[in-house]
Order: structure tokens, then sequence, then C-alpha cells
């Protein structure tokens, strides 16, 4: 496997049938019409523009309850800025398979920029149909200028175009949990470092046989994702009863807001940090492109201090943040596996 051509590389070859390390076992596939069910069910769909705030506040902070998923319009964002990384995303994967290998592990002069294929290769009965490159902010210009130049003016700039909202949504999520004042200590732990992703899943021969994402929750305080108009992505329904998959809709210029398993932990388990999965295709290539806000690497997570006031019990343990990711990278998705190594 030749890790630099990625997925795309089999895909440009015109391969007809899926090589079978992509293959997942049955159950891991994805069936859209008995999982979706028809049912008329999607996450809530939020209009930052709304001019009662409360309002807008309290949709926020129930589906961050109920959901852990959400999709946000009028945030703010300009439709431009959305379109051109996307452009970008597709200028990245057009290098050559020697330009991007620069970029692998092995390869990469830096931490900051990761590309790879699938989520750990090594660690993984199935690969997934999925190329990659991973963008760490670490606000220091020399770090940036490791940014592929094909892609980084336009990351950049979708990164620094969505600060406002991310901080509003931080704002009211802790609003939610009568927390009024964010301090350095909770900045940092709330939104202390940032990531992106750009996702790449080309068009798949045999997409029945494999998955785009296999079922995770990220390990992120929060995650802001822009998705194009293929769709593919669903999300866990939180009912009892019988396993649900809720497929999210593209919307043009929305974001796609979720709780990750960081914020889940730091509220008690009163936000949620929910499943979700993407599957492969065989119509369209697509591209996603997920903002991870997240703790800095040096921060204890656990139940912040507020939450127990009330009486309540600790559902965490405290966890070294980078610990906790670590844990995540070291397997295969399985779903919400990663949160038990905080109990
Ligand atoms: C992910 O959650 O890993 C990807 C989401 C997407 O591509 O829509
Ligand atoms: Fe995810």
């Amino acid at each position: 496997l030749n890790q630099g051509h990625g997925v795309k590389g089999l895909a440009d070859m015109g391969i007809k049938s899926l090589p079978r390390q992509y293959i997942h076992p049955q159950e891991e596939r994805f069936n859209t019409i008995s999982d979706d069910g028809g049912e008329d069910r999607s996450i809530p769909i939020i209009d930052m523009s709304n001019d009662d705030d409360h309002a807008m506040e309290t949709l926020i902070c129930n589906a961050a309850e109920k959901w852990g998923f959400f999709q946000l319009i009028n945030h703010g964002v300009p439709l431009k800025v959305l379109e051109d990384v996307k452009a970008a995303t597709y200028r990245f994967f057009e290098l050559s398979a020697q330009e991007k290998s620069m970029y692998l592990k092995e390869n990469s002069p830096s931490s900051c920029v990761r590309y790879g294929t699938s989520f750990v290769p090594e660690a993984e009965m199935a690969l997934e149909w999925k190329d990659y490159p991973s963008l760490f902010f670490v606000s220091d210009e020399e770090t940036l200028s490791r940014w592929p130049l094909a892609c980084r003016a336009e990351a950049l700039e979708y990164m620094k175009s969505s600060e406002n909202v991310i901080r509003n949504l931080v704002k009211i999520l802790m609003k939610g949990l009568n927390i009024h004042d964010i301090d350095e200590k909770k900045e940092s732990l709330l939104m202390g470092t940032k990531r992106i992703n750009l996702n790449y899943y080309p068009k798949c021969p045999n997409p029945e046989l494999t998955v785009g994402v296999g079922r995770h929750s990220d390990v992120s305080t929060l995650t802001v994702l822009l998705q194009d108009d293929v769709g593919g992505l669903y999300v866990r329904g939180l009912d009892a009863g019988a396993e649900s998959w809720i497929h999210v809709p593209p919307i043009k210029g929305a974001l796609v807001i979720n709780i990750g398993d960081a914020l889940q932990i730091l509220s008690n388990g009163k936000y949620k940090s929910v499943e979700h999965r993407v599957t492969a295709n065989g119509r369209n290539n697509r591209v996603s492109i997920p903002i991870f806000v997240n703790p800095r690497p040096n921060d204890i997570i656990a139940p912040l201090q507020e939450m127990m006031d009330g009486g309540e019990k600790p559902k965490y343990r405290e966890v070294l943040y980078s610990d906790y990711v670590k844990y995540f990278f070291k397997k295969a998705h399985d779903g919400k596996a990663t949160i038990e190594f905080a109990k």
C-alpha cells in the first residue's frame, strides 16, 4: 500500500472493484435503506441571526443535550470563505503523490502537518475510504509556514473567520451550565488549541462494502464541520430502543456543530458527544472540513467543579488530555469506546 497515493490514487487508477483490505465486516457496513428507516427526523437547524438571543441560546443548549449535533445557518462565516477552503482542499489533492508524501508522518518535517489515509491504518482490521491532511494550529509563524502552500491561506482564513462563532458557542454552552465567567483556565480547556482536517472521500467502487469513516465520537470540545453538497454523514439517534442513524442533509452555507468527548466530560455528561459515521459513495467525490476545537495537550480534563456544586457526583476521572488523544489514535474507530478511558 503506497500511502502517498492514498485511496484517491486507487480511484484515479480506475480500479473496478474494492481491494480486500477495505472490506468491512457486514455489521459495520451501511445499509441506508434499513438504517435510515425513512423516518422523518433530523438534527436541529438553528438560525444565529434570530433576534431573540434567549430563544436561540436555548435551542443550542437543548440540541447539545438531546442530539449532540446541530446545524447553524447565518453564523457569520462568509460563504466565500467556505467555498475557498473547499477549492483549496481539491487543490491539495491535485498535488502529485510525491508532493503529498512529503507530509506523511514518516517524512513530514513538522508535527503540525500530517497527511494520511484511513484513520490508524496500522491498527485497523479494515481500512476506511478517506484521505486527509491534518493541520495543527499552534499560533506561531513558524508552524504556519509549514502548512502546505496549496491550502494554507484558505485553511487559515476559514479558521480565523470561524473564531467568532466558536467563541459565541462556547459562551452559550457555558451559560447553559450556569457558568458565566470563562477565565483563562476554562478558556484553555474549552478552546486552547485547534486542528483542521481536509477530508477527501473519492468516488468508490463497491461503496456498500466499506465505510468513509467508521462509527466514532470526536475527542474535541466541539467540532465545526463544513460539508459539501454530496451528503453521507449519519448521526446516532439518542432515543432509546432500536439503533437509529439520522442523515445530516447538506445545506449550502451551513456549519454542522457537534459536541466532542472533552465537553461531555467537562459538563459531567450533560452535553452529549454522539457517535457518527460517513458512508462511502459510488457517485461523487466528497470533501468535508472539520475544525476540531480542543483543550491543550497539557490540560487535565475532568468534570468542571461547577457541575458538582449541586451535589452531583463526577462521572469521569481526571485525565491528561494528551493521554486521552493518544488512546483515541491507538485503535480503530470503535464507537463511543474512547470515553471509557476516563471512567
Ligand atoms: C468525521 O466525523 O470524521 C467526518 C465527518 C464528515 O466527513 O462529514
Ligand atoms: Fe468525527
